[in-house]
């Protein structure tokens, strides 16, 4: 969507643009902010998409993700709260594309099957499937954006005894409702965003105790009375989980919230970027020119702090390689250049490292384009801000208000503690504080 409104805005301004196709797998766009209730497979047999859930709330602030050219308050009409649910967050993308006049680019239920570049004439043969049609068929593309995303295709370990647990063991991504964990032990593997997420909203939502496993560190947080942090679950006997520190525990559902593959089933060897969730993949050179090909591009592949504005600032940068206006630095500027960037992730020393990090990738790649101004450092700022909300109050962080970086407005507080806001809805979230 961001690559789709990236051309949109160059033709705005007259510029003469490429035919520009878009394969979506889904029938509607949204990526992973489109909520469906299913898991495992589609209506088409295809791997269901989404890997978000019943009552997802942003975990970061709205002000850190806002689009340089399209504010929330012109979306909403107004100042909104700063850590909106989903469907709000869903509806703000969606406004900005439609207005863009951009739908007529996509075609809906055409999932791409296989990419092969030909080197005599130059160009991609592109395979997809028309689902409604049940239809295979190819199209030749100068340049591919490959923007499939990369939290769809779950990591899942195995643990010794799993088998005879009697209780639910399902990965993150096929989670949809804390409601059916109400009253139960539950165990979350993993120690990142989602075991956190799933981990708070399965209390909220009346679970009666969650217990983390980690493999590598602890979270760093204050949590209270009903969470317990335990190192990695060595295996499991009949409902009780051991660890790696001796101790046990009787628990009545497992969540692995263990991560997601880069999963590119439709490209070729050489042309498939192969590497873990990171903040820079090797072998993109601006984390997003396919080192193998000059004509292959990535966008969104990187783990992410910065969000909608980032895939902005990689979308506006790729449409203007195709466009010329950017030049492809020489092979070995190019490898020097991933090489500096790959080290010095290397040598990161946690998250306000990292944030800085993203922040010097993102204000790098706006500084090239036309992409309209963001203050980069300003949201830097943001993001280092929420961490430490986080760690002051992991249960109540999203109570607090940020100040938009774009129009300078105070956001207001949000009618009800995120703690009692059961109801997600766009309309209760939105409703003023005396009809709420
Ligand atoms: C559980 C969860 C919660 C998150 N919460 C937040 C949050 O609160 N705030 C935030 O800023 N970010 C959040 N994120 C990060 C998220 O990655 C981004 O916000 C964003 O959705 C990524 O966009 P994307 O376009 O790169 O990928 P996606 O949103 O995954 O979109 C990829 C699209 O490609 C399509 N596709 C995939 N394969 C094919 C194929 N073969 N052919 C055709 N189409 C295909 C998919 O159907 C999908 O529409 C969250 C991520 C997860 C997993
Ligand atoms: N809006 C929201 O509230 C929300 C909610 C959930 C997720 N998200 C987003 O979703 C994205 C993905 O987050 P994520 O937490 O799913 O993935 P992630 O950040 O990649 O973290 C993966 C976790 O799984 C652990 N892990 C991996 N393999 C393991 C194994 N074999 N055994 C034990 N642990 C293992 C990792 O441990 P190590 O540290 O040892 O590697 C890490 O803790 C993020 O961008 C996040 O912001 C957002």
């Amino acid at each position: 969507m961001a690559v789709l409104r990236a051309f949109e805005s160059a033709r705005a301004k007259g510029a003469e643009v490429p035919e520009v196709v878009c394969f979506e797998k889904q029938d509607d766009w949204g990526g992973l902010w489109k909520y469906t209730w299913r898991t495992g497979t589609d209506q088409y047999g295809e791997q269901v998409h989404c890997s978000m859930y019943r009552y997802l709330w942003s975990n970061g602030p709205k002000e850190a993700l806002e689009f340089a050219d399209y504010s929330f308050e012109e979306h909403f009409g107004r100042p909104i709260p700063s850590y909106p649910p989903r469907a709000v967050l869903h509806d703000y993308i969606m406004g900005r594309v439609e207005k863009s006049g951009v739908r007529p680019y996509v075609r809906f239920e055409t999932p791409v099957r296989w990419v092969e570049y030909n080197d005599a004439t130059e160009k991609f043969t592109v395979r997809v499937k028309d689902l409604k049609a049940d239809r295979d068929y190819s199209e030749e593309f100068d340049y591919v954006i490959v923007s499939s995303g990369h939290f769809s295709t779950p990591n899942v370990p195995s643990f010794e005894g799993l088998e005879s647990f009697p209780g639910r063991v399902m990965h993150a991504h096929d989670f949809r409702s804390a409601d059916e964990f109400a009253g139960k032990d539950v165990l979350m593997i993993g120690s990142s965003y989602s075991a956190e997420d799933i981990g708070t909203q399965c209390i909220k939502y009346g679970a009666k105790s969650v217990t983390f496993s980690y493999r590598s560190n602890p979270m760093d947080y204050h949590w209270p009375d009903t969470f317990s942090e335990k190192p990695i679950l060595t295996r499991v006997e009949g409902t009780i989980a051991h660890f790696a520190d001796g101790t046990s525990k009787p628990v009545d559902a497992i969540v692995m919230c263990t991560g997601y593959l880069h999963h590119l089933p439709f490209l070729p060897d050489d042309l498939r970027l192969k590497t873990k969730n990171c903040l820079y993949p090797g072998d993109l050179w601006k984390g997003v020119v396919w080192e193998g090909n000059s004509k292959l591009f990535y966008v969104g592949m990187q783990d992410q702090y910065f969000t909608f504005n980032m895939f902005d600032a990689q979308a506006w940068y790729v449409r203007d390689i195709i466009l010329g206006r950017l030049p492809i630095a020489p092979a070995e500027e190019r490898a020097a250049d991933i090489k500096s960037w790959m080290d010095r992730e290397a040598a990161s020393t946690g998250p306000a490292y990292d944030i800085d990090f993203q922040a010097d990738y993102v204000r790098e790649l706006i500084a090239a384009t036309d992409y309209p101004f963001l203050d980069v450092d300003a949201v830097a700022a943001l993001f280092k801000q929420w961490k430490h909300d986080k760690h002051d109050d992991i249960m109540g962080y999203r109570d607090n208000a940020y100040r938009s970086v774009l129009t300078g407005t105070m956001s207001p507080l949000h009618h009800t503690k995120w703690m009692e806001a059961l109801d997600d809805s766009l309309e209760a979230f939105l409703a003023q504080p005396e009809t709420a």
